[in-house]
């Protein structure tokens, strides 16, 4: 039996949180260790691009990223990790599946239909603001995933209309130049928990409501004190359902602990004390991988060196494929 592939990407912008932590990086982390898997995790440099044009702050991230996937325990040996912007077959096939892509199926696309609505709602011209990048976003996705004939793309829900696109984009090409790409599946975790962030709604960059990953422990502690939680006094029973404390508790606990923090919460734990617990389980969960995420950070040129050898595995792959396919749509050799 031939292994499955599993692939997804990171866009290289902001730094990494909590929830970014519980809904992609630990599960992504512990599934590369199944060994009927080949997986490819990649940082998705030249897609940030298209969100952020601060150079200083898209290499940043990058850079944490990549630390906080090698800290975190990325296994580089079984798993292929590289940098997206060091293949460039991935751009040349960009280019080809370009050319076959119907700009309808990219006017469809929602963040593009959001970007239009919102011009129109603020009475701007439909395309203000609009890049060509923004708008063929998902062909450049398609060729990430294309290029290496991933079969499962684990991603969020907002990521499953760019999968489809994805499957569109590849089955309109093997219908012309033949069967050359295997459709992909996009893979949404239902189990994994959406965290909530400190104001109680999904943690999210946009909603300035995260917790950093490595903040230091003192800090770490500060910002899980800030978690919103209600008025009620210590002795008062406390609902675990709806509050947000609870939900970022239980991503990090055992069911068992799950269960015990819920008895305490009945029982009318002062919030002070449940936000401690809170805080000693996450800090317990992160120490060891904070310390080697600072000696990797002090290390940038080791860094480098893993995502070059991530590269050229991956263009071991990348290259000779990039040939059929040029030869495919009559890119050819003369003679
Ligand atoms: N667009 C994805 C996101 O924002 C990141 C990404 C880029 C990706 N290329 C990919 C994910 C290929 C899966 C496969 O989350």
């Amino acid at each position: 039996m031939s292994k499955r592939t599993v692939l997804t990407g990171i866009t290289t912008t902001g730094t990494p949180h909590l929830g970014n932590y519980v809904g992609a990086i630990k599960p992504a982390i512990a599934a590369s260790r199944d060994e009927n898997v080949r997986s490819f995790y990649f940082l998705a440099d030249y897609h940030a691009l298209i969100k952020c044009q601060e150079p200083d702050l898209v290499a940043r991230s990058t850079l944490e990223i990549a630390a906080t996937w090698l800290a975190l325990g990325l296994d580089t040996d079984t798993a292929v990790f590289y940098r997206q912007s060091d293949i460039p077959e991935i751009t040349e096939l960009t280019w080809l599946i370009t050319c076959s892509t119907a700009k309808g199926l990219m006017n469809r696309a929602h963040a593009y239909k959001a970007a239009v609505q919102d011009n129109l709602d603020a009475g701007e011209d439909p395309d203000y603001a609009i890049t060509m990048g923004l708008f063929s976003y998902p062909i450049l996705m398609a060729a990430d995933i294309l290029m290496f004939n991933a079969d499962h793309v684990p991603v969020g829900r907002d990521q499953v209309q760019h999968l489809e696109m994805a499957r569109d984009i590849a089955q309109r090409f093997n219908h012309h130049y033949g069967e050359l790409f295997t459709l992909p599946e996009a893979v949404v975790d239902e189990h994994v928990a959406v965290l909530p962030g400190q104001d109680g709604r999904k943690m999210s960059k946009s909603y300035g409501n995260t917790i950093p990953l490595w903040l230091p422990q003192k800090q770490l502690r500060k910002a899980i004190m800030k978690i919103v939680t209600n008025s009620l006094e210590p002795g008062e029973p406390k609902d675990p359902e709806g509050s947000a404390l609870f939900a970022i508790y239980a991503a990090f606990a055992t069911p068992a602990e799950r269960e015990e923090m819920r008895a305490a919460f009945a029982a009318g734990i002062a919030w002070g004390e449940a936000k401690q617990r809170t805080f000693e389980k996450i800090d317990g969960e992160l120490a060891e991988a904070r310390e080697r995420y600072e000696a990797l950070m002090a290390q940038p040129g080791e860094i480098e060196e893993t995502l070059r050898a991530g590269a050229r595995r991956a263009r071991e792959e990348a290259a000779p494929f990039m040939e059929r396919l040029r030869e495919a749509v009559g890119i050819r050799r003369l003679g």
